[in-house]
């Protein structure tokens, strides 16, 4: 079996006496998360305590979900409380008394679309964009961050550390500040939109470019955590189980507010972390009671950078990895997402479906969201719109599915995209 080398950089992490964390670090996790809080396989379904720096399977080489057993969670309960992240606190994996690092992130609009049915734009009458912009750097990320920043923070680090397209620097640089830490960001040179580039600049962030796409970027932050100069340091990217708790909350959040369950639920895939968290959050409800039935999952790449869409439509069950993705919407300009896996695994149960886009068909998509709705999205986040065009216009999906397209990033994120699509 092909490992790309930076799964190969993680491995060595269990050569290196295979603790996952020195004994303090561990220690202090056992003070951070729940009880009732175990790390399993993704693929074998090993079971381990919750080490902090697990990150991999020391049987398989899979990645790690957090379990979280949930006695009792009632809906009514919660509904007094501030409408976000916190809100589902009993879901979530840490301790009632752990202070989380908080920008009040989550509790994001979710917007019905009302006037491009009407204007025939699209023949669907029931799409809601979840407005994952109105976080507070502008992205998604900050739900993840507000859980891993916090786990960073009580255990102690130095800082925290990640490899990006960008969001994820501006969000880890931002919450990084609020806790008191240091933050490294590698970036791919030349590939990262000039708003999040100064958000994580404006934040602190000590940043790091290298030649290359993020899938460089990403082992770089492995070889200097595990073996390098910055092993004092959290990585969070999305192969960090933790961080990806945060974000299933944009599947609770949906169902909470929409009161039913969407028959799609639409989401760009990069590195592939985000589909997969969203499709453990509708998951968990399910098993909790809480929903009796699931959203069909449609995950969006672009045509230039689609390992796993490309894949996944020829029937293959791993993806076809890039060495030079190309598109537009540089956030999810990546070639090796890590959590493949997760992803593909999401698609077949929840019997969705992955589709790619053009380049044309997204900047079309994030104009006429600006234009008609009043949505300004990055080129990413239009990934949605544009695949939703295109299942509605092959009758994939129909005129009354409900439909909710999660917007990953807002329009302010990449201005210069912004001016290249404007009349002249
Ligand atoms: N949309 C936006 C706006 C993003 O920034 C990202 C990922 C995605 C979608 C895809 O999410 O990776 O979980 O599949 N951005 C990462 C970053 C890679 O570094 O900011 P994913």
């Amino acid at each position: 079996m092909y490992i790309p080398s930076f799964l190969t950089s993680v491995k060595q992490m269990f050569s290196n006496g295979g603790l996952c964390g020195n004994i303090a670090e561990i220690y202090s996790m056992y003070k951070i998360v729940k009880p009732n809080v175990t790390l399993k396989c993704v693929k074998c379904g090993q079971t381990y305590i919750p080490k902090p720096r697990l990150f991999l399977c020391p049987k398989c080489g899979s990645l790690i979900d957090v379990i979280v057993r949930v006695e009792e969670f009632k809906w009514d309960r919660i509904k007094e409380r501030r409408f976000g992240v916190w809100r589902y606190r009993e879901l979530l994996p840490l301790r009632d008394g752990i202070e989380p690092v908080t920008l009040g992130e989550g509790g994001t609009p979710l917007i019905k679309l009302q006037n491009m049915y009407e204007k025939r734009i699209i023949n669907s009458r029931s799409i809601y964009v979840k407005f994952e912009g109105a976080n507070p750097t502008g992205s998604f990320k900050d739900r993840g961050m507000t859980v891993g920043v916090t786990i960073a923070k009580h255990l102690g680090v130095e800082g925290v550390i990640v490899a990006s397209t960008g969001n994820t620097a501006a969000s880890a640089a931002a919450y990084a500040a609020r806790a008191g830490l240091r933050c490294v960001v590698v970036l791919p040179k030349g590939g990262v939109a000039k708003g999040k580039l100064a958000q994580a600049l404006l934040h602190g962030a000590e940043i790091r470019e290298v030649e290359g796409s993020f899938d460089k970027a990403l082992e770089e932050v492995l070889d200097e955590v595990i073996g390098g100069n910055l092993n004092e340091y959290y990585p969070l990217n999305s192969f960090n189980p933790w961080r990806l708790e945060g974000q299933k909350t944009i599947a609770y959040e949906i169902i909470d507010e929409l009161g039913v369950i969407p028959d799609y639920v639409v989401v760009p895939v990069g590195n592939a972390g985000n589909i997969s968290a969203i499709w453990k959050g509708f998951k968990e409800l399910y098993e909790l009671g809480l929903i009796n039935e699931l959203p069909k999952l449609v995950g969006v790449q672009a045509e230039g950078a689609a390992p796993i869409a490309t894949a996944w439509l020829q029937g293959l069950t791993e993806p076809l990895f890039i060495e030079k993705p190309i598109t537009i919407a540089s956030a999810i300009r990546i070639g090796r997402p890590v959590n493949w896996f997760k992803a593909m695994r999401a698609i077949k149960e929840s019997e969705g479906i992955f589709i790619t886009v053009s380049d044309e068909d997204i900047l079309n998509a994030m104009k006429i969201l600006a234009k008609y709705e009043g949505i300004g999205v990055e080129p990413a986040s239009a990934t949605t719109l544009a695949s939703l065009i295109k299942c509605v216009n092959e009758g994939r999906i129909g005129r009354d599915d409900i439909v909710v397209l999660v917007a990953t990033g807002h329009s302010l994120k990449d201005p210069d995209t912004v001016f290249k699509i404007l009349p002249s």
